[in-house]
Formats: C-alpha cells, structure tokens, sequence
C-alpha cells in the first residue's frame, strides 16, 4: 500500500523531543527520508535510532536552529545525501519566561525571536530557491495559539510566534505561484518536554482535571496529534493549501473564555 511521504525527503528542527519527536517517527512510517536537527544530541541520537529500528532512512545533525550558518549546514547535508528536500518542519522552539513586563530583559526577547523566528526564517531562506526550482515543497511553521490570543505564554514568546504567523503568510504568498506551500500549525496545550513542569506540577497537586479544561475538548494533548495535522500539510493531500495557521488546540480559539458562560 502507498504510503503518504513515499518518495519525499523532509527535515525536521527540534526532532529530539515532543512534537518534533512525535512528527520524526510519523513521517518514517510513512515513507519519508529524514533530516533531524536539535540542539540536545543525545534526545536526537535517540530518536534516531528509533526510527532507524522502524526501517527509516535517517541522517540527524546537532544544529542551533538560531545560528544561519547552522542551518545552512544542515540543509547541505540533507542535499548531499537525499539530493532533494521537499518538506521542512521548523518546529524547534523555547518558551522562555512568564516575568512581568517591568521585568523583562532584552537578552531574552532576542533569545526567543532569535530561536523561534529567525530559525524558520533562515530554513526559508537557504531552502527556497530549491524549492521554486522544482516547483515543489511544503514548509510546516510550528507556531502556537499563543500567537493567535493572549493568555498561552509571557508575551515574548506570545510575540515571536504571532511573528511567525505572519511570515508563514507573507512567504506564502510570494512563492505561491512556483508552487511552493508554506502553511503553519498553532497548536494548544500538548504533554512535550516544553510542558512537562506543568504536567508534573498538576499531577503532584491532583490538579491533573485542570489540564486543557478551558479547550472544548476538556483536556491537553499528545504530540502525535500535532503531528497528524503536520502529516497533511507535509503531503500531496494538502496541495491546495497555503499561508494558513491552523489551530490544534482542542477549540479554545473557537470560543471566547466569557467568566460564568463555561462550566
Ligand atoms: N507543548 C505545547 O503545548 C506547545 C504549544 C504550542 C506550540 N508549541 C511549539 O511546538 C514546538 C515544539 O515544542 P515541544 O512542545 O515539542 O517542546 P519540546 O521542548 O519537547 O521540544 C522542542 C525541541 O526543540 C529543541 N530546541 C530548542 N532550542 C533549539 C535550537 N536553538 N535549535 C535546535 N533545537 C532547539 C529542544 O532541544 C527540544 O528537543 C515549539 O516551537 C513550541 O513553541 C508547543
């Protein structure tokens, strides 16, 4: 049976854990050649072998997706030993911290847009020309709700992924017409390294019910079903979509959290 990446090649940012991770060991079963990145070695190391176990093709990089020069390398590598890249996910991403605004330091919003924007701005930029060439190629932004509405994050992290919506939807409508589709996923709240203190503070306080209550689906999710979403826009069955953020967020961007209309 066909699978729904056979033939295609992708790189994955931040592959080492959570969504990255989850979306990896997807798209192996699914056919594809895979390039991972993560800045944690040893979490990439691990995922490869696991998908080296499943019967994947799999080269993996120790790459910072905030240096250009990095980047650069590892869309080289993916080059040289696949010849063709037709799938990026720029899913490496940082929190950062939830300070009030009085006391937030510069060095942590360069930090955070230096990581969560420019990374997918630099895989863009060194990927494109290839991707026109062949007039094929799906870019997946792994932004988050946080960009949508306030109320997700500290507001350096809210900013830098409301930056990477947009330009998901501004590259997407210059390279449209060499049919290349750049489209983001903002998902809600999903059990990943990210999250763990959290997941780990409710479940210590029996407070695990409060997680994810406020979605309409009543509680948080796994990676995997972040990475399905990521699966379509990867494949051919999305090939007339583009410069779109789709919310996996269990509908909590579907409805306005008015205090005493939601049980
Ligand atoms: N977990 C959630 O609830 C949630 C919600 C919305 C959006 N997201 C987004 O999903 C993406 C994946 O995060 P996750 O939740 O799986 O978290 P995670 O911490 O489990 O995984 C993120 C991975 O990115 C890697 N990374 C961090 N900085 C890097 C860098 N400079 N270069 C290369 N790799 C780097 C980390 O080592 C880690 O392996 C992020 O962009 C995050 O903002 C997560």
């Amino acid at each position: 049976m066909p699978r729904r990446l056979d033939g295609k090649n992708a790189i994955i940012t931040g592959a080492g854990s959570g969504i990255g991770r989850a979306t990896a060991i997807l798209f192996a079963r699914e056919g594809a050649k895979l390039v991972l990145a993560d800045v944690n070695e040893t979490n990439l190391g691990l995922v490869k072998e696991e998908i080296v176990k499943i019967g994947g093709s799999v080269v993996a990089r120790k790459t910072d997706v905030s240096s250009e020069e990095e980047i650069k390398a590892l869309i080289n590598l993916g080059l040289e030993k696949f010849t063709n890249i037709d799938i990026i996910v720029n899913n490496a991403g940082i929190s950062g911290v939830l300070d009030a605004l009085e006391d937030q330091r510069s060095e942590e919003w360069h930090q955070i847009f230096d990581i969560n924007v420019m990374g997918p701005v630099y895989a863009t930029k060194h990927i494109i020309a290839h991707m026109k060439a062949r007039r094929r190629g799906s870019i997946i932004n792994i932004a988050s709700v946080a960009g949508i509405m306030s109320g997700a994050g500290g507001n350096a992290y809210s900013a830098s992924k409301a930056a990477l919506i947009n330009f998901t939807k501004t590259s997407a409508c210059e390279v449209g017409a060499s049919n290349v589709r750049i489209n983001a996923i903002c998902p809600g709240l999903i059990e990943t390294g990210m999250t763990l203190p959290f997941f780990e503070y409710a479940r210590s306080t029996g407070k695990e019910d409060r997680l994810g209550k406020y979605c309409e689906l009543k509680r948080a999710a796994a990676p995997e079903e972040v990475a399905w979403a990521i699966l379509f826009l990867a494949s051919d069955e999305a090939s007339y979509m583009t410069g779109q953020a789709i919310p996996v967020d269990g509908g909590i961007t579907a409805s306005m959290s008015v205090p005493g209309r939601k049980i």
